[in-house]
């Protein structure tokens, strides 16, 4: 038995479910259609050999309650939700789709760009409260974006963004300089202190956890916009919270949080757009993803 665990398994397009239906797989899809818990996670694993696995928790103390798991297969690139050295020691083979992403989660890094700079989501809201009130937005023209990370997704978002704008920054010190592209390698202090957007693009690890905090924001312009698709933890919320509450010409966007689903105070605030973890939500995109880590966990199993 196989447990798919991604909350909207085969929504996008019957690819995936019609591919481990021809392959004689048997398998349930997530009941509580969201990210699981670690309790949800042990209850509903606990008979399965194989799992197509989304953001839960697959701790050590999930994974020592699954004496017959087999497979690993994640539907996503991130891995900070799989305690991967224990996986190894358990021979647990994890595998995961590690391009499919990228297009769709530099798009939306983009959209939430575009919306924060022209006030589209608190527009809307001002409308539907009765108010018909002409905030005046920035264009991208001409803006500093820094970027926080230059690997896919980063560097997707950068190809996005050089027909609008010319100035942009990146900090990733794991990556070689390329001088087939025209943003410029910076330190993190100058990128948060030069950037009118700042958007992250790194993974979830410990040393990443809250690498933007009190400090870091106090290093940004007073008219900054904060973007992440990333993961949650890599922003510190209460800062952000503070921050974003004192400094109302600034604004975020997150699609990630450090708890999901997300129910805290950024909620309140007008100068901050939210969305569900959404990075991959297009239907192409997922339904491609779907269907490979479909694949992964066949081959997986037939090795
Ligand atoms: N919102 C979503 O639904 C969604 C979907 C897919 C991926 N993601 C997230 O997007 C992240 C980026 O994806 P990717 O495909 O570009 O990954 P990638 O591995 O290609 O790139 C990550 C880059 O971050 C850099 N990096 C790591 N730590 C850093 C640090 N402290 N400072 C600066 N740079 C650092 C690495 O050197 C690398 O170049 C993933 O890790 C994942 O968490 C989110």
């Amino acid at each position: 038995m196989i447990q798919v665990t991604t909350s909207t398994y085969g929504k996008a397009g019957s690819k995936p479910i019609d591919y481990l239906n021809e392959q004689g797989i048997e398998f349930r899809t997530n009941p509580y259609g969201r990210k699981l818990t670690e309790d949800e996670a042990i209850e509903l694993l606990a008979d399965v050999e194989g799992v197509i696995a989304g953001t839960e928790p697959l701790t050590k103390n999930v994974l020592s309650k699954l004496p017959d798991l087999k497979v690993i297969s994640r539907c996503g690139t991130g891995m900070n939700n799989v305690d991967l050295e224990y996986a190894k020691e358990r021979g647990i083979p994890v595998l995961n789709t590690p391009d499919v992403h990228v297009d769709a989660v530099a798009e939306l890094a983009l959209a939430g760009t575009l919306c924060l700079l022209r006030n589209i989501v608190s527009g809307d809201q001002e409308i539907r409260d009765g108010n018909w009130n002409k905030v005046m937005g920035m264009s991208i023209y001409n803006k500093n974006i820094g970027l926080i990370g230059f690997g896919k997704v980063g560097r997707k978002f950068a190809e996005l963004l050089y027909p609008m704008t010319g100035n942009i920054f990146y900090y990733d010190p794991f990556v070689d300089f390329d001088e087939s592209c025209d943003a410029e390698s910076v330190e993190l202090d100058k990128l948060l202190s030069i950037s009118d957007v700042i958007s992250i693009h790194v993974p979830y690890t410990d040393e990443n956890h809250y690498m933007i905090g009190e400090e870091e924001l106090n290093m940004c312009k007073s008219t900054v916009k904060i973007i992440n698709t990333s993961r949650g933890g890599l922003i510190d919320e209460e800062s952000l919270y503070k921050f974003l509450k004192n400094t109302p010409q600034a604004g975020a966007y997150l699609d990630v949080f450090e708890n999901e689903p997300y129910d805290g105070p950024l909620k309140e605030l007008k100068n901050m757009v939210l969305t569900p973890h959404t990075g991959t939500s297009s239907m192409a995109t997922r339904e491609e993803m779907e269907y490979q880590a479909a694949v992964n966990l066949v081959k997986a199993f037939n090795k």
